[in-house]
């Protein structure tokens, strides 16, 4: 008989294992804690070395599963793993004539269980898919031998605990799905330094402010409603205007003016920040998302004239400005395909808020500054950005009377120019 020997571990690995084992908070030991090893019967014949690796994985796994109510690992036995429900096989990418496990897909399968680290052992795999099942616990730190994992969807289950930095060491990753799960605490700041297409965190329980480099992220979808995320929008936004597709931050509690570059994503075709506290107005930049199809800010304390343009966007058919303090409008908005501009204060409407409350609210004047959302606080900031009708940022005249005080200078607020091509060059790989 067989036993198996996790030397496949690394080193960091272990040393992680037994730091996380030693952690205060004891009750992640025992997601931590080795069982038993797996043995391999000795009747067991391989096709491959690494297919006898991936079965101690599949073992391990199943070993955990306390409900399976589809039976989908019924047949995770024997050493054909290829053929066990929800593993994909293919040839290897560094030697097509070894057949690998290249996939894991075990999507609403509804099982109970938890990940072990023997998932490590999966060093071949490019997809990991488990959505709607009853996973708990955290991602091991086996996950980091998976060097070639691309999509991770672990959505709609009940991993709790900080975010799983884990995820951050992957070096081929591009979409990472958390949503629907119990994950808590702040995200790590180097989680939007990283090369990402997509990330979906919503309704999860993150508490924290966004970390202020959001716009070095390159992805195309970023989701993360339904959170307590707390503070300003960054002032790093505008950043994003080169990749960025979709963006929903509803249902936090971001607290701030927007930024007034949000013009700069002209590729946005579907932004909603409504059910947050934001306040001020819609910059004037908006009126140049010429991409922009669906516009959610409703249930927010946004209040000013609506820029004239926005409504003559040539794509947006969906604008949802409800539950605010606007006091103008343009009348184009009125031939959206659908609008909801209940609950604010606009003049000769119907269902708006009382003169009263309107009078109450619109008589303290919102100061944007007091939000401190420029990263770099203790100087004397810029003054605001504002988009030419050319659609460059351009500096306007600095309007403030009031001398500023004698503080050192502020660096750019944005970064400098990209770094040489061949200083690129590893993130063009990973795309290919
Ligand atoms: C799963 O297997 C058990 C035991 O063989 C059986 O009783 C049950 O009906 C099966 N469930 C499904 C959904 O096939
Ligand atoms: C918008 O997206 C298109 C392709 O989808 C791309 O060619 C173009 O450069 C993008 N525009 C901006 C401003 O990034
Ligand atoms: C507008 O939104 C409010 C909630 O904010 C809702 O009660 C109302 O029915 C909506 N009106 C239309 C015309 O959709």
């Amino acid at each position: 008989m067989r036993i198996y020997q996790p030397t496949l571990l690394s080193f960091t690995t272990i040393v992680l294992l037994y730091a996380s084992a030693a952690a205060p908070g004891g009750s992640r030991q025992l997601l931590y804690t080795r069982d038993d090893p797996i043995t391999i019967p000795p009747y067991l014949i391989f096709e491959n070395v690494r297919l006898e690796r991936a079965y101690v994985a599949l073992q391990a796994w199943k070993r955990t599963m306390i409900s399976d109510p589809w039976n989908l690992t019924a047949n995770w036995f024997g050493s054909r793993v290829c053929d066990y429900n929800g593993v994909v096989c293919s040839s290897a990418l560094d030697d097509p004539l070894v057949k690998t496990v290249s996939g894991v897909d075990l999507n609403h399968g509804d099982i109970a269980g938890h990940l072990p680290e023997e998932l490590g052992l999966l060093t071949d795999i490019a997809l990991f898919h488990v959505n709607s099942n009853r996973f708990c616990g955290t991602l091991p730190v086996g996950f980091l031998q998976l060097s070639l994992l691309f999509e991770l969807d672990l959505s709609n289950n009940r991993f709790a605990g900080k975010f799983p930095k884990v995820v951050i060491g992957l070096p081929k990753l591009k979409y990472l799905d958390l949503r629907y799960n119990e994950f808590e605490g702040e995200l790590p700041e180097s989680l939007f330094d990283k090369d990402l297409d997509a990330l979906f965190l919503n309704s999860n329980r993150f508490v924290s402010k966004i970390p202020v480099n959001m716009g070095n992220s390159p992805v195309s979808v970023l989701v993360l409603a339904s959170n307590r995320f707390e503070g300003c929008i960054p002032t790093s936004f505008g950043k994003m205007g080169k990749t960025l597709n979709e963006i929903i931050l509803m249902d936090n509690g971001l607290q701030s003016c927007l930024p007034d570059d949000m013009g700069l994503l002209r590729n946005v075709t579907v932004l909603d920040i409504s059910y947050n506290l934001l306040v001020g107005e819609l910059p004037k930049s908006m009126g140049v998302m010429e991409n922009l199809e669906v516009l959610n800010v409703e249930r927010n304390m946004l209040s000013g004239v609506m820029p004239d343009e926005l409504c003559s966007l040539e794509k947006l058919r969906d604008f949802r400005y409800g539950s605010n303090y606007f006091t103008g409008e343009p009348s184009t908005c009125r031939y959206l395909e659908n609008y909801n501009y209940t609950m604010n204060c606009l003049k000769d409407m119907r269902d708006q808020r009382s003169t009263m409350e309107c009078t109450a609210f619109l008589s303290k004047p919102v100061d944007c500054d007091s939000f401190k959302c420029n990263p770099v606080s203790s100087c004397f900031s810029p003054p605001p950005r504002q988009i030419s009708p050319s659609g460059q940022p351009s500096l306007a005249p600095a309007p403030s009377p009031n001398p500023p005080p004698p503080a050192r200078p502020c660096p750019p607020l944005y970064s400098p120019p990209p770094p040489p091509p061949q200083a690129q060059q590893p993130a063009a790989q990973l795309r290919n």
